[in-house]
């Protein structure tokens, strides 16, 4: 559809794009050298092309940064740079400005957000080199997507901004159905990787982000940014690295709500994702960031009032999951590994609504408890609908909110201690149990004496020969 139409039209194409060709060499002359060359020689094919036919000929590929199409190719049409060698931020810039200058007339997403069109930004497998933030414009914009290519960081660009930033100086919503795909994004020791600022459904798709020194990606206030199928690490690794007691930096930092993590690996960082707002999910995220015990986190959830948080399918190899004061947080079907635990994190003393449920650990039989509390600044006063049941382990220590076990005596008193497995130290919430009397004529008179320290007692005023059977809960 789209070829048919090019090669109909495709003089005009020609004679548009030769126009636009020596308009933006003029414009861009503050560019180097090797940018200049490119477009000369771009613009020298298009002359001889058209001299050779004499007619209207088919437009190569290359042509189809013109007034109508919505595909903007930074290297063929821009002068942009491919081999990364020289600096293409203007030629960048241009290409973005020209995206966005172009809405659909009157057409809009949400209020304030013109529609694109389907505008692209197309890299064509280049590597491009930028000193200043790829910053989409401040008018804003939406339906267009940024694809195909490298992008590295300059040795001089500035170590507190991002290659890519969606950051409107309003605080107005200014984005929304922005995809940035199939990129490969170098931050070079330079700063963070993707910034997605009060945006709203924004797509990461199959991106590569390393060497980033603050977050891979950001996401700050907004709603609804998917990031799935991606690779982010700061240094590139496959685990077990000489340098991993170095890594810093966070892989992904979320500070706001809605939004998906979906099937992404954080193979360095300090912390694998920050998630500090409401309605976040992650499912399918498999961290090897930097190991528990060389101080990394692979998933930390923030104290921020309501945690309502779900964290599924994951895969926590050797760095584990830190929760503070959780209120509503879902962790379930997950497979920690090589003693990856979770521990909750008391600031306020607060923990309800938690589910820690059906999920495999696995270590190396050296004690590591597979959930476990910090209480160092402020005991949980306030334990509401917590639930850890159901979870496999080897190799680690089972810890449950629910705990089942029985005791054969001949006497008068039964204990079941249930201190090691619950969670909660002194605190058995329901307690059911049976005694069953051996081969015995008497029915003894019992009654449950003490559930103190996680240790149930029951006695008898006879003695007799029975196994005491006790199910506790402490979540009810
Ligand atoms: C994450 O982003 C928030 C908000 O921009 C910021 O305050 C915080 O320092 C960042 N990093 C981490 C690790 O939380
Ligand atoms: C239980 O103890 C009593 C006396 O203490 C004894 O007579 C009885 O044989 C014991 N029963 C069993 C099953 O051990
Ligand atoms: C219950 O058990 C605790 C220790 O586990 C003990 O200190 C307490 O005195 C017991 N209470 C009763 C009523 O036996």
């Amino acid at each position: 559809m789209v070829t048919e139409k090019a090669m109909l039209l495709g003089f005009i194409y020609t004679v548009t794009v030769l126009l636009a060709g020596y308009g933006t060499e003029s414009s861009y002359s503050g560019g180097s050298d090797g940018h200049h060359h490119q477009i000369k020689r771009m613009a020298s094919i298009k002359a001889s092309y058209i001299l050779r036919n004499g007619i209207a000929p088919t437009p190569p590929a290359l042509i189809s940064s013109t007034s109508t199409s919505r595909i903007h190719h930074v290297s063929d049409y821009y002068g942009g740079d491919p081999t990364g060698i020289s600096d293409s931020t203007e030629a960048l810039e241009q290409a973005i400005f020209d995206a966005f200058r172009s809405p659909v007339d009157g057409n809009h997403l949400i209020n304030g957000v013109s529609n694109l069109g389907g505008s692209e930004l197309h890299l064509d497998g280049g590597t491009y080199k930028i000193t200043r933030p790829l910053r989409l414009p401040d008018t804003g914009g939406g339906n267009i997507m940024i694809h195909g290519g490298s992008i590295r960081a300059s040795e001089d660009f500035p170590t507190d901004r991002y290659l890519i930033e969606l950051m409107a100086s309003s605080n107005q919503l200014s984005f929304e159905y922005i995809t940035l795909k199939d990129l490969m994004i170098d931050s070079n020791f330079r700063g963070g990787g993707i910034a997605i600022v009060n945006s709203l459904r924004t797509t990461i798709d199959n991106c590569y982000i390393s060497h980033f020194t603050t977050d891979g990606i950001l996401i700050r206030d907004g709603h609804e940014t998917f990031i799935r199928n991606s690779f982010i690490g700061q240094f590139i690794n496959v685990g077990g690295d000489h340098r991993e007691k170095d890594f810093f930096g966070t892989g992904i930092n979320i500070s706001g709500n809605d939004n998906v993590v979906t099937d992404v690996v954080i193979f360095s960082a300090l912390i694998g994702v920050m998630v500090s707002g409401q309605a976040n999910m992650l499912t399918g995220v498999h961290c090897y960031n930097k190991a528990t015990t060389l101080g990394g986190t692979g998933i930390y959830i923030r104290a921020m009032g309501l945690t309502q948080t779900r964290i599924s399918n994951c895969y926590l190899d050797f760095t584990g999951i830190v929760a503070e004061d959780p209120v509503q947080l879902h962790i379930t079907g997950s497979f920690f590994l090589g003693n990856a635990f979770i521990l909750i994190k008391s600031l306020n003393g607060v923990m309800s609504g938690v589910t820690i449920a059906d999920n495999m650990f696995s270590g190396d039989y050296t004690g590591v408890r597979i959930v476990q509390l910090d209480q160092s600044n402020e005991p949980f006063r306030t334990i509401d609908q917590v639930v850890v049941d159901r979870n496999n382990v080897r190799g680690m220590v089972v810890k449950s909110t629910v705990g089942k076990g029985s005791v054969w005596r001949n006497g008068t008193s039964w204990t079941v201690d249930f201190s090691q497995v619950l969670l909660f130290p002194n605190m058995i919430k329901n307690v059911q149990y049976t005694l069953q009397v051996g081969a015995s004529t008497s029915f003894p008179n019992h009654v449950l004496r003490n559930v103190s320290e996680n240790r149930v007692t029951v006695e008898t005023d006879v003695a007799v020969s029975a196994t005491l059977r006790v199910s506790v809960d402490q979540s009810i």
